[in-house]
């Protein structure tokens, strides 16, 4: 999507980063920033678009949903425009919320619970909660201007459930990947006919994504989809790939099968979580080392020779 990394692996778009660390989206900017490559800044972010692309030089991708109103979606991606977003990304597999059981014993649900379990984890982490109290007022600066937020949770659950359309269908996301006119891809692509399709519309890229297994339960792994999906449209499109992505090798073997770049998710958001930037900065570099020493192993000297007989399918 035209765009220059100088890591293959980017900062996949997340919600809510200020949960994780008062810095949230700050951080996670500046540790890519540091690393040269994109981050993703989700549409239910902490910080807004805009300051965060003062902040950095590299690629920032705006993670968007699509909604009922075709005017706020266009409202939207002017706000993206001026803010010179390079990447739009367009998430296609979040009609509904998957069923995150985890979320149900922790309390961490709509409307929040406060049980033991959160009790106890808010008390063996009482820095968490005074950062909390003593940093800027929770927001989410994509959506204030068009949803009332002083409902917290419940809000979000009101965005989702009235405002998102879930009708959504091809013809719309083509007027969109019109209107916006530069770099769109689809997030959650997961067979080769809509990637087929997306490259019909106009979009430059595609994600093959499940979500990190955080959405339809049972699905195929993101990976078993990888060079299926590139033998058909890697020629029309870029093919971007996440979920699961824990390890270099991981992200060398997607590359193989013919990725263009390899998004994480958790890798970074549990390094946030439990040091901020420097937590993300030493994920990314970690993550670096590897990807140089694993390469070497293996004889290549660019990402370019990293071919497809470097993976062998049982
Ligand atoms: C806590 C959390 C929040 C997420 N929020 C969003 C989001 O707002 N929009 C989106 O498109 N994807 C979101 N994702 C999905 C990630 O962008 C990415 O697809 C996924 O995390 C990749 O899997 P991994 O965590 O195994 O790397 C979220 C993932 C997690 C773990």
């Amino acid at each position: 999507m035209g765009q220059k990394l100088a890591l293959p692996v980017y900062c996949s778009p997340t919600a809510l980063q200020r949960l994780f660390h008062h810095d949230g989206e700050r951080a996670v900017a500046a540790a890519a920033e540091k690393f040269g490559t994109m981050f993703g800044v989700s549409s239910i972010g902490t910080v807004s678009m805009e300051e965060i692309a003062q902040q950095v030089t590299v690629p920032q991708a705006y993670q968007f949903y699509f909604h009922k109103d075709r005017g706020l979606n266009r409202a939207m991606m002017e706000r993206a425009k001026a803010s010179n977003i390079q990447v739009m990304m367009l998430t296609v597999d979040s009609i509904t919320g998957g069923n995150r059981e985890r979320d149900l014993r922790t309390g961490f649900t709509i409307p929040f619970r406060l049980n033991l379990k959160g009790l106890w984890e808010f008390a063996t982490r009482p820095m968490w909660g005074i950062n909390y109290l003593t940093h800027e007022k929770f927001s989410l600066p994509q959506l204030d201007a068009h949803i009332k937020m002083e409902g917290g949770a419940s809000s979000i659950s009101e965005y989702f459930s009235n405002l998102l359309d879930p009708s959504m269908n091809w013809h719309d996301v083509e007027e969109m990947v019109k209107y916006w006119d530069g770099q769109f891809c689809l997030k959650g692509i997961m067979s080769v006919e809509d990637a087929q399709r997306a490259a019909d519309i106009g979009c430059t890229g595609i994600i093959i994504s499940n979500h990190g297994g955080r959405q339809l339960d049972g699905s195929r792994s993101s990976f078993d989809h990888l060079a299926e999906i590139v033998d058909a449209v890697g020629e029309r499109i870029d093919v971007l790939f996440d979920s699961g992505v824990q390890r270099g090798t991981h992200v060398l073997k997607a590359l193989a099968l013919g990725a263009k770049a390899v998004g994480v998710g958790r890798y970074y958001l549990y390094p946030l979580a439990a040091a901020g930037q420097a937590g993300v900065e030493r994920a990314l570099g970690l993550m670096k080392t590897e990807l140089e020493r694993d390469m070497r192993l293996m004889g290549c000297k660019n990402v370019s020779e990293l071919i497809r007989k470097h993976v062998r399918f049982r």
